[in-house]
């Protein structure tokens, strides 16, 4: 009995190091985004494992870097299961996994790899600091304390990061709409869609190609969004403040937008939608939804891990939200009718007028 005690104190010391070292994993994963390791491996599909040096020949020019020192990254980002390491004596080459798969530039140029970077701006990582204080002070956010401004303030001044921003939006939200358009048959019957937050008109563009009945996009954001925004056939750019009025539409679409909002500012844009749509007109909001349950399934870590990004960084309380959360938000938004479908780390919510 003894031992055994012995035995699990000395299991939560090593997992306690575990997660006090969890920074050296996204700091890792921005190193190869920053030195193209994904790209340098995949090579049009091959994925041949490779050793350090061979990468560091296809991703430097001039050949130099310190192979010792990529193997370093390469072998932790394994132990994580972004690479798969190959082991032949002594020599280590690596290929990429199903997940490392994911950083790797796709014939329109998308991936998972701005995402990350974006989340790893000096503007964010300098705010990650100050955590506690959403907690001792949830007035402001972390975020503003230390830049001065709102996230989406400071983006709008800055077009590199506004521009970063896009990239990543766009590299998760393609293949996540892919999968939507194959789940999901709610834009049926829809003439005149508005996407409110639409970023660069990605999601738009993917929907008006597979339902043809939608004659008119809105491609509904902040107006320095929108003028960066690139020309879409069928969709036209209004540049606006959700929180002030949304443009009319017989559908409403919204993805990844609530989350960075309190329940307060949640119901604003919900009621304006729905002043925005006709009788019977529905939202579809697409978010991520927590379990009510906390688990340790990659999911529920995701979204937990986001909820920490969107405290710190959008909104001290602004937040992820159970189904049950956003049944009422949209009950006490003015809409009668909801329902929820499953597609990946993403549901589709159905508010009906
Ligand atoms: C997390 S992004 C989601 C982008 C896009 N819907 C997607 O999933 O790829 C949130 C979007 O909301 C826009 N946004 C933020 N505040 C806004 C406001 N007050 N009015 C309109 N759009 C806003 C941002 O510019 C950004 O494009």
């Amino acid at each position: 009995m003894e031992e055994e005690r012995s035995e699990s104190r000395k299991q939560a010391r090593v997992a306690m190091l575990e997660l006090a070292n969890m920074i050296s994993v996204p700091m890792s994963l921005n190193a190869v985004i920053r030195l193209n390791v994904a790209d340098a491996i995949w090579q049009g599909g091959s994925n041949a494992p490779l050793s350090a040096s061979q990468i560091l020949t296809r991703v430097l020019p001039s050949g130099v870097g310190d192979p010792e020192n990529l193997q370093r990254i390469l072998r932790m980002l394994s132990s994580h299961g972004v690479f798969a390491e190959h082991l032949n004596g002594s020599e280590r080459t690596y290929s990429l996994t199903d997940v490392g798969k994911t950083l790797v530039t796709d014939s329109e140029g998308l991936s998972y790899a701005p995402y990350v970077l974006q989340h790893h701006q000096d503007a964010l990582i300098r705010a990650w600091p100050l955590v506690h204080e959403a907690v001792l002070d949830p007035s402001t956010e972390p975020f503003v304390k230390v830049n001065g401004e709102p996230a989406y303030v400071y983006y709008r001044k800055k077009p590199e990061m506004n521009g970063l921003m896009q990239k990543a939006m766009s590299g998760v939200s393609v293949p996540f709409i892919k999968a939507v358009l194959e789940g999901y048959d709610g834009f049926e019957g829809v003439e005149r869609l508005v996407d409110v937050g639409g970023s660069g008109g990605d999601c738009l563009r993917m929907i008006l190609l597979k339902y043809p009945n939608i004659r008119q996009g809105i491609n509904f954001d902040l107006p320095e969004v929108v003028a960066k925004a690139p020309q879409i056939p069928g969709v036209t750019h209004v540049g606006g403040d959700m929180l002030e009025s949304i443009p009319g539409g017989d559908a409403i679409f919204m993805k990844w937008v609530l989350t960075t909002w309190t329940d307060d500012e949640c119901k604003l844009i919900m009621q304006n939608c729905n002043k925005a749509l006709p009788e019977g007109g529905k939202l579809i909001a697409c978010e991520p939804v927590l379990p009510k349950e906390t688990d340790d399934s990659h999911k529920t870590r995701a979204i937990l891990g986001e909820d920490i990004f969107v405290m710190t960084m959008y909104r001290t309380k602004g937040k992820q939200r159970t189904e049950e959360e956003f049944r009422q938000l949209g009950l006490s938004s003015g809409f009668r009718n909801f329902r929820a479908v499953y597609i990946d780390y993403f549901h589709v919510l159905e508010f009906r007028k």
